[in-house]
């Protein structure tokens, strides 16, 4: 196995394979609340870069719904985190933010999307990944679009997978 690149020692309880230990809960003031099962997966190559992939599902049909992909980069010397994403649905996004112990906080720095994409358009997300003391990993995702403030549209926790 390759040994993980020190630049990124501080994360490296992110690695491997995440999948929901219970329904995730959707929601947002425009939409009917959901219920979303998902698996992320971090891995690495040896460069100072995690590469990752998360795939979510409807939590009755199983349907495939969103996905994300992309690589998490950190700031040499300090505490500062940038994940490169690409999501199914026509979004390209960075986002930049602190990690601090094992929590990491991260923003929209920079975001484009497909001249088709569907309205209405996200405008700023706001993602926390926590780990917690019970070895359960937490996301909480807020999104404001053309037409709402910052508001929660995302909350899940996740139990190691093999
Ligand atoms: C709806 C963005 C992740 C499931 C939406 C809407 C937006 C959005 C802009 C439309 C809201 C409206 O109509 O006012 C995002 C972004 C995500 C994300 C930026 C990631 C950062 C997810 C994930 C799931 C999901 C992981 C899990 C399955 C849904 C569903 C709807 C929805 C079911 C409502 C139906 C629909 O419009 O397709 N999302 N979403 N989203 N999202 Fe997400």
């Amino acid at each position: 196995t390759t040994e993980l690149n020190p630049a990124l020692l501080p994360l490296d309880w992110l690695l491997g394979t995440w999948e929901s230990d219970e329904p995730g809960q959707g929601c947002y003031p425009t939409i009917k609340p959901f219920r979303y099962t998902e698996t992320l997966h971090f891995s690495h190559v040896g460069q100072p870069v995690i590469n990752f992939m998360f795939n979510a599902f409807h939590a009755e049909s199983k349907k495939p719904l969103h996905r994300e992909s992309g690589f998490i980069r950190m700031q040499p010397g300090n505490n500062r985190v940038a994940f490169i994403i690409a999501q199914n649905s026509g979004l390209v996004e960075i986002e930049e933010g602190e990690l601090t112990g094992h929590q990491l906080k991260l923003q929209t720095h920079a975001l484009a999307r497909i001249s088709f994409a569907k309205k209405p358009h996200v405008q700023q997300i706001l993602r926390i990944f926590q780990l917690r003391p019970d070895g359960r990993l937490e996301q909480t995702v807020s999104m404001a679009t053309d037409n709402q403030p910052l508001t929660q549209h995302l909350h899940i926790t996740y139990r190691p997978s093999s």
